[in-house]
């Protein structure tokens, strides 16, 4: 058995052993395999691997990938032994991690109480226009998509929103539409 199976199948007892089915590898792509590989070689490795830096590889690898898709995470799931509803329960919980692939420009738009009271509810009225989309809704032009967002902790200079991971701040319902046309292009107007 390789050192890549045996990270695959754990401590060495086959499933089949346990009386357990035995479960296909994953298939992720090259790339997204190329890129698992390499943030996982970033951590140490199971058993030594402990829950608590979950997170932050997730937020590496979908930095490599832009997305965590079904197979990676089932990648992710067999290299980390840790299964995969856990893996994909962590993925779906917190927003800034996707199981979707990315829109170029994705916009979150703070709708806490702070930002309710400085305007976050024209704010969005205005990213409805100028997107040709509610919240969560696929763009119009599949360039820019929005949605509401939790407290982004910008709260003395609300409203504020992220583009991709950038904050912006004060921002009003003119400036929105330089920030949608600079997300469209990947780029953030903060
Ligand atoms: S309420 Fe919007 S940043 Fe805190």
């Amino acid at each position: 058995m390789s050192a890549s199976d045996n990270l695959l199948h754990g401590n060495g007892h086959a499933r089949a052993d346990l009386g357990l089915p035995e479960v296909p590898l994953a298939q992720p792509s090259e790339e997204e395999r190329r890129a698992a590989d390499l943030v996982l070689s970033r951590y140490p490795r199971y058993p030594r691997f402990s829950r608590d830096q979950l997170l932050p590889l997730l937020r590496d690898v979908q930095a490599e990938t832009g997305w965590l898709s079904k197979e990676m995470t089932r990648y992710l799931s067999q290299r980390l032994h840790i299964p995969y509803a856990d893996l994909y329960g962590v993925m779906t919980f917190y927003a800034l991690l996707s199981t979707q692939p990315a829109t170029r420009g994705m916009i979150r738009v703070c709708r806490g109480v702070v930002c309710q009271l400085q305007g976050a509810k024209e704010l969005g009225q205005r990213m409805t226009e100028l997107t040709g989309a509610g919240p969560g809704e696929p763009a119009a032009d599949g360039q820019v998509k929005w949605e509401w967002f939790a407290c982004l902790g910008q709260c003395d200079h609300a409203p504020a929103l992220l583009v991709g991971e950038e904050a912006a701040r004060d921002v009003t319902p003119e400036r929105l539409e330089s920030i949608v046309k600079e997300a469209a292009h990947g780029r953030a107007d903060a």
